[in-house]
């Protein structure tokens, strides 16, 4: 398949470039700075841009089979708008050149999975650290919630560098009230990349933890 992935420089994102080379996918990457990829393979591409600027990524849009975020950023603390104004770019680009499908990296305690993302993120690190970047989250995802695509929301619990599982759960039970649960980025690639080919999570927003 075609994909067009926005985040494909972040820890997420170099797992979902790694795994959709080895499927077989020809990608087409957003990286602010192309340097920072590190892959070489004739079925990458990169696209320099940013998803606040439409027209830096606009026509790379046209064609493709899906979109994929991990779209992500460490400007915790202070009120930001970069997730839900960028999807909200992505979303008019791919309504604009009728491509469909995405797939979006959100987390477990937005929304109507709020709390399950275990005691201590529910009553320290959420409001006392990440109330903005949630806040952002929780936007990003009624904007993909409200719009005509055929989008499948990812909700994955706190990330880890650790090695891909097949065993994890998904769905809209995972997580809990009281421990953080755990899942590897190259676990959340994986299962993102099954989405490609899986339509049971079409207009849901499964979360996903070992
Ligand atoms: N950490 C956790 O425990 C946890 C738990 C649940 C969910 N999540 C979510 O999972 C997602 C992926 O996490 P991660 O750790 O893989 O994130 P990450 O390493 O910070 O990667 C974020 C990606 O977004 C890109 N990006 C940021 N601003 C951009 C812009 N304006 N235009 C284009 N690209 C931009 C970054 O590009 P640059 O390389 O240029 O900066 C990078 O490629 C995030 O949304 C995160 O909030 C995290």
């Amino acid at each position: 398949m075609k994909i067009f992935l926005i985040g494909g420089t972040g820890k997420t994102g170099r797992e979902i470039v790694k795994q959709g080379l080895e499927r077989g996918h020809i990608i087409t990457a957003l990286v602010r700075n192309p340097n920072k990829l590190k892959v070489n393979h004739p079925n990458l591409k990169t696209v320099k841009g940013n998803v606040l600027i439409p027209a830096s990524f606009d026509m790379a849009v046209k064609g493709q089979d899906a979109v994929l975020s991990s779209l992500g950023h460490k400007r915790f603390i202070v009120p930001t708008r970069i997730l839900s104004k960028g999807t909200k770019n992505i979303i008019d680009v791919m309504n604009k050149y009728g491509v469909k499908r995405l797939i979006c990296i959100t987390s477990l305690g937005v929304n109507d999975s709020r709390f399950k993302l275990g005691l201590y993120y529910t009553l320290f690190t959420i409001p006392v650290i990440l109330l903005f970047y949630f806040l952002d989250k929780s936007k990003q995802e009624k904007l993909i919630m409200k719009s005509d695509l055929d989008w499948t929301i990812i909700r994955p619990g706190q990330l880890t560098n650790g090695k891909k599982r097949s065993n994890y759960k998904h769905g809209s039970n995972v997580g809990s009230y009281v421990l953080t649960k755990m899942i590897s980025r190259a676990s959340v690639a994986h299962f993102m990349l099954d989405q490609l080919e899986d339509q049971s999570y079409i207009r849901k927003s499964p979360g996903i933890t070992n």
